[in-house]
């Protein structure tokens, strides 16, 4: 196995890492140097010549030639990475699993003198802000490192030394944590293979005598199931609450029926639920953990994509009433929120590929690397190949949109401001799906005809150019989102938008894309709405086609 060494600049990565490998009799591999040799230029070099962007690309070509990880326990090189290698998801997907990643950690100032002293130049930390840098540099990076064995203050290579014989002695793990942060919307980790561990260091922390799961059958089977044997065999009580699967959870005597069970189990507001399962689940789940006895905490394991990326996120629960899905609800974060992408293997290929219409809508927001992804993996993902799960690829996807919502939710929890941007596409893509009855249309599918619409609007008022709009509608046609013309009418459509919540002062407010990412306009000429509905619906402008109008009405926000 290998150890893989990250901290900040100055925390003694190359000078550990070599002592380490010496005493192991193992290879060092400084990737600093390994980018030189490989480039042949030195690294400030590299920076003043191409940029950190430029440099970037060299760090990520050296990481991929350390090849995979090798299985064997013994220790075989040690590798000294340099301080950001780590921000770029795929290099942490390719340097902490199936290796031993280890944080030196050390405070701002320490490491500043340190770095005062190094013959070094480290381009990042070479102006005159040193403590100050570093100090951003390590609020910046903390999620990166958390996931590896932290080593705090002054380094003691024994203490590495006997945790990591340890380690060995266990072998080397399966499972793979890629980002772990605590933020003000609760803990947030993302890895593969994690959720029972992080399921029992949930409970841990919060003090927990038993672990009460509530689950669906199908989320049981693949999941809950799993981490239930887990814990059981770490010891601890596990109840078991199943909740109907799919949209059936999300019904008011669902949520009663849990709320009595709960009771029955004498669990009291101390207690932790835990939530296993898609977003239906999790927000069935999460609306009785909002709501009995006034509130109890609740750890959310989404299982489906939709659920890691966005419905598990945010606080937002909610159930469906005859009159509108998601009218009753409340804003509820959970004490964390633990995405195993390990769950996706076994998503149904039209689950996947609605999704993916949610992860566009990210990209379009303002993430460019996202976009390439999808462009890149999209469509292997959605016809179930295993290749984008095991190359990391979904892990990046699920982080980028995760981490993404975790800011906007951050900056406006209760969606007054920023977090309607999330919107995009949706003003629309909930009209249809309203029209729709809920019923033939996911809502990624929905959404994606949204942000086609979105798209059409934006090109009509000038918003956007035409290779943009082009581009996204192109990646939608890959995907085989919102090709066929949505079995619902223009005016059902239009008539639900009217009554949708994103309906401000007798005016909507739509998202709509720029070439770099959205802006809300309230302002729409009438042909502009004509020509995005035209669009989301697939048929010539002021056409409509016959269709059944769903029997519940009122579209709401997911
Ligand atoms: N709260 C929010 O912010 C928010 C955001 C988006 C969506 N939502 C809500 O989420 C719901 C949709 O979520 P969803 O798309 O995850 O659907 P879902 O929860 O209904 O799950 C879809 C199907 O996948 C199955 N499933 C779950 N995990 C699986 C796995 N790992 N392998 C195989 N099958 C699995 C389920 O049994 C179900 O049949 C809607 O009710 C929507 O309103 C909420």
């Amino acid at each position: 196995m290998d150890v893989v060494l990250v901290g900040l600049p100055g925390s003694g990565k190359s000078a550990v890492g070599s002592r380490l490998a010496a005493r192991h009799e193992a290879m060092f591999v400084d990737l600093d140097e390994l980018i030189e040799r490989r480039a042949g230029r030195p690294v400030p070099t590299i920076f003043a010549d191409e940029g950190e962007a430029g440099f970037r690309r060299h760090e990520r070509e050296a990481v991929l030639s350390l090849g995979p990880a090798d299985p064997d326990s013994e220790l075989r090189r040690v590798i000294a990475t340099g301080g950001g290698a780590v921000i770029d998801p795929r290099n942490r997907w390719l340097l902490y699993r199936g290796r031993f990643p280890v944080w030196l950690d050390g405070s701002p100032e320490i490491l500043a003198n340190r770095l005062r002293r190094s013959p070094n130049v480290r381009p990042l930390v070479a102006g005159g802000e040193t403590v100050d840098t570093l100090r951003q540099l390590a609020s910046d990076r903390r999620r990166f490192y958390a996931p590896a064995l932290q080593i705090s203050g002054t380094v003691h290579l024994d203490a590495i030394l006997r945790t990591l014989e340890q380690r060995i002695g266990d072998g080397p793990s399966p499972a793979v944590t890629l980002l772990r942060a605590d933020t003000a919307i609760g803990r947030v980790e993302i890895g593969h293979g994690i959720a029972a561990a992080a399921v029992r260091a949930a409970l841990t922390r919060g003090e927990a005598r038993r672990a009460i799961l509530l689950a669906e059958p199908r989320s049981w089977e693949v999941a809950g199931s799993g981490i239930a044997a887990t814990l059981s065999a770490d010891g601890w009580p596990v109840e078991r609450i199943l909740l109907p699967r799919g949209e059936e959870a999300k019904r008011m005597r669902v949520i009663e029926n849990a709320c009595r069970s709960l009771a029955r189990l004498h669990v009291d507001r101390s207690e932790t639920l835990v939530a296993i399962g898609g977003g239906a689940l999790t927000d069935a789940a999460g609306f009785v953990a909002a709501t009995y006895l006034r509130g109890v905490a609740v750890v959310h394991v989404p299982t489906t994509l939709v659920g890691q990326i966005d419905a598990a996120l945010g606080g937002k629960t909610a159930v469906d009433i005859p009159e509108g899905k998601n009218l009753v609800g409340a804003f509820h974060q959970p004490a964390a929120f633990i995405a195993d992408v390990s769950y996706n293997v076994t998503l149904p290929a039209r689950q996947r590929r609605a999704a993916l219409g949610e992860v566009v809508k990210m990209a379009v927001l303002g993430d460019e690397r996202l976009l390439e992804l999808v462009e890149e993996n999209g469509e292997a993902y959605a016809r179930g190949d295993s290749e984008p799960i095991e190359s990391g690829a979904v892990a990046e996807m699920v982080e980028r949109c995760a981490w993404a919502k975790v800011e906007v939710v951050t900056a406006d929890a209760r969606e007054s401001g920023v977090r309607r941007t999330l919107n995009l596409g949706h003003t629309i893509g909930h009209g249809i799906e309203a029209a729709a009855g809920y019923r033939s249309i996911l809502h990624g599918e929905a959404v994606a005809c949204g942000l086609r619409g979105a798209f059409a609007i934006a090109l009509a008022m000038g918003l956007t150019t035409t290779e943009r709009a082009d581009r996204v509608n192109r990646l939608l046609d890959q995907l085989g989102l919102g090709l066929e013309p949505p079995a619902v009418t223009r005016e059902a459509v239009l008539d639900h938008m009217a009554t949708d919540k994103k309906h401000a002062l007798g005016r909507l407010n739509w998202v709509l894309p720029t070439d770099t990412g959205v802006v809300v306009r309230s302002d729409l000429p009438p042909e502009a709405v004509d020509a995005g509905l035209a669009a989301a619906l697939r048929v010539a402008r002021g056409n409509e086609r016959p269709a059944p109008a769903g029997p519940r009405s009122g579209a709401r926000d997911s």
